[in-house]
């Protein structure tokens, strides 16, 4: 099973990274896979932990993809690290070991500490809608721009029937990159 989350990971000066990463689970292990160059990559290999941030607040996948990614974050409790603000729950992470690859490279992880901060609300279709968009924005420069916009069309269906001012907020900042990405492709 794939969950997505976002991974705080920092780097030896303390300096806290924050990235949307698909994360493959069975049961207390973990694999991530960054596409290399990946901040998140580095800050693991040098420190050997990250977090796993279970959240609801779309605003900070499509934010981290939109160039925001100043998010309140508090202390992790049993490693050096740091836990967004906003997670539902929370799960700490040490790395066990790594398979290499040129492109994708796969770190394998054990959970040592994880905790609920807050209840699970439900799903959503309009925080379906925005992640799915945040990943039309992060493969960009891969797809035509037909298929961006036919996604896009449908994404909206979801979105404007159930969207409350937080995930309309996400909305608009993938727009506004995918309308600026569209301009410059087109000149
Ligand atoms: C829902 C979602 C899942 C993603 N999953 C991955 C992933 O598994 N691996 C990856 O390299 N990038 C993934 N991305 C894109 C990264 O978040 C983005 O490119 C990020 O900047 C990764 O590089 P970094 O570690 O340097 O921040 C995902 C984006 C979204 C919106």
């Amino acid at each position: 099973m794939i969950q997505e989350t976002l991974v705080t990971s920092q780097n030896t000066a303390g300096l806290v990274h924050i990235a949307p990463m698909g994360i493959h689970r069975d049961g207390d292990h973990f694999v991530i896979l960054p596409f290399r160059p990946s901040a998140t990559l580095d800050n693991l290999l040098a420190t050997g932990v990250a977090v796993l941030n279970y959240c609801d607040d779309v605003r900070v996948f499509a934010g981290c993809l939109t160039g925001r990614r100043d998010w309140p974050v508090k202390p992790a409790v049993t490693i050096t690290g740091s836990v967004l603000a906003c997670a539902l729950a929370h799960t700490e992470l040490a790395l066990l070991h790594i398979e290499d690859d040129d492109t994708r490279p796969k770190l394998f992880c054990k959970a040592v500490h994880t905790a609920n901060h807050a209840p699970f609300q439900g799903f959503n279709r309009a925080q379906f809608a925005v992640l799915e968009a945040a990943i039309l924005v992060s493969r960009l420069h891969w797809l035509p721009p037909e298929k961006i916009a036919s996604e896009i069309a449908y994404l909206k269906i979801g979105l404007e029937k159930t969207a409350g001012p937080k995930e309309w907020e996400a909305w608009q900042w993938l727009m506004d990159t995918i309308a600026a990405h569209t301009s410059e492709v087109a000149l």
